[in-house]
């Protein structure tokens, strides 16, 4: 059999899944949800997600990539019949989607990484205005995105160790380090305490359903989970590690950088009175205006290092996106990586054009009249997140019924001598059985409807 590729071990493939999950979901979407959703209370239901929701599924995920050592589609087949390979492949589209407008996103940053520190965007002076042409005119965003795509490209096209490990440790320790220098700075600004109690202290009446949804889909999101990344991922993964535990880490570095952001951002909001600032521009209108502020070869040089930060953050994720599609193609078709992997990213490129376009250039995709007047990016985006919440319910029932919980059970076990009596394996078995098949479900049926149509539809008054 030809060479798959391995994680070298432990420390490779932890950081490889934290890079994986550690991107622009925690940096730059998880903020502007925190702020649409009543801050602390939308931090609250995240955590409940990640804990009773998606660490469980996690877990799964990694047992089956471990278990059968192939990519996403391969598995489900092997151990579930062809019927159930339909899932990984369900999962491997999922992930072409999502880097499509994901890259798009990623080129932003990458832009005015650029543009503030070799350019003169931090002289902007309105920077919603600034930002808002920015996305617009894409003359200089196609190619800042295309750029990205092709550096992702080049480290998938190594292998996964030269490329994607290499690349992993070098990148998530410098991410760590510049995002709590700018916290540091960010609470010394005058009246940084209210952002913080706004973003920790809960508002139990600014609960609503939207919340719990938006907190159960950006969970799902910044895992990466649902979609069989971490299957891909587990497939690369050795034998003697213990899948339990790696996963709790993984979990905990995701959460600790989402959190990390949103302390740095909600103080500069209160500090620049600037609540007016929501959704998509957040990070990109707040930090500038930050930034401008300050010293302006100072400015320079700490803007550019926090976007060249997302710009990692991003390039980790990218890297594990192309690589489902990636190993699918290697393993099932027996195509030389090289080739799949530039061929792909060329077509996940021109997905990603309608995206692009839609933030004002074109206005038909500006404001889609059958999904409410949102833009295309968002809707790609949107129908993304349904298939993960989606594709982690069916893979729950998948190991409940199909693969059986006593067979995830036994690969857990491998590496890890205490778990068939320990309180996770209840733990996990109670959610996979119970409750994260029928919730799933339900949430999923819901975001679905609230998406289209509206909750009202259902809920008369629940707007
Ligand atoms: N988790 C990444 C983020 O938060 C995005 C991502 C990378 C992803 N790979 C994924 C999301 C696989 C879903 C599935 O930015």
């Amino acid at each position: 059999m030809a060479d798959r590729g391995s994680f070298s071990g432990r420390v490779g493939f932890i950081l490889a899944a934290a890079g994986s999950a550690v991107g622009l979901g925690n940096i730059w979407r998880f903020p502007y949800l925190a702020g649409q959703n009543g801050g602390a209370i939308f931090l609250l239901i995240y955590l409940i997600c990640i804990f009773l929701l998606c660490y469980p599924i996690m877990v799964g995920e990694i047992a089956i990539g471990r278990n059968t050592q192939s990519d996403a589609y391969g598995s489900y087949k092997k151990l579930g019949g062809r019927g159930w390979g339909f899932l990984g492949i369900f999962g491997i589209l999922a992930g072409i989607f999502i880097l499509s407008f994901y890259n798009v996103v990623a080129g932003w940053a990458f832009g005015y990484f650029l543009e503030i520190s070799f350019g003169d965007l931090l002289s902007a002076g309105d920077f919603g205005a600034f930002f808002g042409n920015y996305i617009n005119d894409i003359s200089d965003n196609f190619w800042f995105s295309l750029a990205f795509m092709v550096l992702t490209a080049l480290i998938v096209s190594q292998g996964v160790q030269k490329g994607i490990e290499a690349a992993n440790k070098i990148m998530m320790p410098l991410l760590y380090l510049i995002l709590i220098g700018l916290i540091i700075y960010s609470l010394t600004l005058p009246n940084a305490i209210q952002g913080v109690i706004f973003y920790l202290v809960p508002d139990f009446s600014e609960l609503k359903v939207q919340t719990v949804f938006d907190g159960l889909r950006q969970a799902f999101f910044s895992l990466s989970l649902g979609m069989g990344a971490l299957i891909t991922y587990g497939s690369y993964l050795d034998k003697k590690q213990n899948i339990v535990s790696s996963a709790a880490v993984i979990s905990l570095a995701d959460t600790s950088v989402a959190f990390l952001a949103g302390l740095m951002v909600f103080p500069m909001v209160a500090a620049l009175n600037a609540y007016e600032v929501s959704g998509p521009s957040l990070i990109f209108v707040v930090l500038a205006k930050v930034f401008s502020n300050m010293d302006p070869l100072v400015g320079r040089v700490v803007g550019g290092s926090f976007f060249l930060l997302i710009c990692f953050a991003a390039l980790t994720s990218t890297i594990s996106l192309l690589e489902v599609p990636a190993a699918y193609f290697v393993d099932q078709k027996k195509w030389s990586r090289k080739g799949v992997v530039w061929g792909m990213a060329l077509l996940i490129f021109v997905l990603g054009i309608p995206s692009m376009v839609s933030q004002g250039m074109i206005p038909a995709l500006n404001k889609l009249p059958f999904y409410q007047g949102r833009d295309f990016l968002t809707f790609v985006a949107d129908m993304c997140d349904i298939s993960l919440t989606l594709g982690g319910c069916l893979m729950s029932i998948f190991i409940v019924r199909t693969w059986s919980l006593k067979s995830m059970d036994e690969e857990l076990a491998i590496g890890n001598d205490h778990y068939m009596k320990s309180a996770t394996r209840t733990f996990l078995s109670v959610v996979m059985r119970y409750i994260s098949p029928w919730l799933l479900a339900i949430l999923t049926f819901l975001i679905i409807v609230e998406k289209f149509f509206g909750l009202g539809v259902i809920f008369p008054g629940w707007e």
